[in-house]
């Protein structure tokens, strides 16, 4: 009996010290990762504001700018968790950036027809001298290899953001328009992927007939990034986006330039317009956020940002880098960014706004 007894109490210290040293050794790591303290009345707040934002569908709500204005900074605010949903599958098998992003020899073949993206009566026969220009395939394999990715847009909220730091963290930095890159403490540096808009190189490099180095030096301020274009949405870019492809080949061979393929397009749009109003054509940087959805591992946005007060009434410009407005009625930016709230909220992607810490 006092045998027992005894065994039993041995067993019990022997349990109790091995608890205490797993404690000491483990220490739950609730109680180490809980951040910023929110009180269960600021959770609650939080949560019916994100409830409130994943409901609009439409830009009728915001008639009072002040008061949109104030509840997009409390929803700033609220923590944040990345939740991968349904949805990002469900992107990957309508959109398949991966694969066809790029007009490639291996979703084309020689001899067949693209349709243009925004003329569909139009199409371009893929020839010799076409397909000669294409890579073999995607300069990425499967999804999400990408990384830690930014998408920085050029709204001028950024600037004196000091968001360059944080920006320069992301394993992949997309960025649109050649916009320049030289507000490094508020936009960064490294440069992986931007975009080239054929109306911007007919307006600013004169569509490349004359002096073609300023266009080349424009893209080197890049350093190595893909250069991406859309030569297949309107007939009046194809030539043009010809010429930017040979101008590079030419004088910056390392920096290849990129195809968009139309089909893409037509996808992407047909995938985003399913979810409510839209522009009559998605912006570049929509268009770039959702190709990082597909190819990263997690997603931050600067930069966007499509209305001329910050949160705190200042005004902004239109660009970082400039105040010269875009053309009207093209695409709906609010619009735009109610989503993008929305896939913040819903942990899909991390929206930045205002300055970075
Ligand atoms: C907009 O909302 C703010 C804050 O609630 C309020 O002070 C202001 O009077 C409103 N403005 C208009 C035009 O309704
Ligand atoms: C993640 O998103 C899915 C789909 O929207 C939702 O059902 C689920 O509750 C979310 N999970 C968390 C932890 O919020
Ligand atoms: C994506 O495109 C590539 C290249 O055309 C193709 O091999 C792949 O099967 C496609 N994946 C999906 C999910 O459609
Ligand atoms: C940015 O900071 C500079 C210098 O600190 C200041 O002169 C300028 O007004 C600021 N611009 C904005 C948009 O806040």
């Amino acid at each position: 009996m006092a045998r027992r007894r005894r065994r039993c109490l041995k067993v019990f210290i022997i349990v109790f010290v091995g608890l205490i040293s797993t404690y000491i050794l483990l220490p739950p790591q609730k109680i180490e990762n809980k951040a910023p303290t929110f009180s269960r009345e600021q959770m609650l707040h939080c949560s019916k504001l994100g409830d409130q934002i994943v409901a609009m569908k439409s830009l009728t709500r915001i008639h009072n700018l002040t008061e949109f204005f104030l509840e997009v900074k409390e929803l700033m605010s609220c923590p944040w968790t990345s939740n991968l949903t349904q949805q990002l599958m469900d992107l990957h098998t309508k959109c398949n950036a991966s694969g066809m992003l790029f007009v490639t020899r291996e979703n084309t073949l020689l001899g067949q027809r693209l349709t243009y993206e925004a003329q569909r009566k139009s199409t371009k026969l893929v020839d010799k001298k076409l397909y000669s220009m294409l890579p073999k395939a995607a300069p990425w394999g499967t999804s999400r290899e990408l990384g830690h990715c930014a998408v920085v847009g050029n709204g001028g909220i950024l600037k004196n953001s000091s968001c360059g730091a944080k920006i320069d963290t992301a394993d992949f930095v997309i960025r649109l328009n050649l916009a320049p890159v030289d507000y490094i403490s508020d936009v960064g540096a490294k440069s992986s992927l931007v975009t080239v808009n054929p109306s911007q190189v007919t307006e600013s490099f004169n569509g490349l007939c004359n002096e073609r180095q300023p266009f080349v030096d424009k893209a080197a301020a890049h350093g190595n990034a893909y250069l991406a274009i859309s030569p297949f949405s309107y007939v009046v870019s194809t030539d043009l986006s010809f010429r930017i492809f040979y101008t590079m080949k030419e004088m910056r061979p390392q920096q290849g330039v990129h195809y968009i393929h139309p089909d893409y397009l037509l996808m992407l749009d047909r995938y985003w317009r399913k979810g409510g109003e839209m522009g009559s054509r998605l912006s570049s940087g929509f268009m770039l956020m959702s190709v990082a959805l597909e190819l990263c591992a997690k997603v931050d946005l600067y930069g966007f940002w499509p209305f001329d007060k910050d949160l705190s009434q200042r005004p902004v410009s239109h660009h970082y880098y400039d105040n010269v407005p875009a053309k009207q009625g093209v695409h709906a930016m609010p619009m735009e960014f109610l989503k993008l709230m929305s896939l913040h909220r819903q942990g899909v992607l991390q929206l930045h706004v205002g300055e970075c810490q």
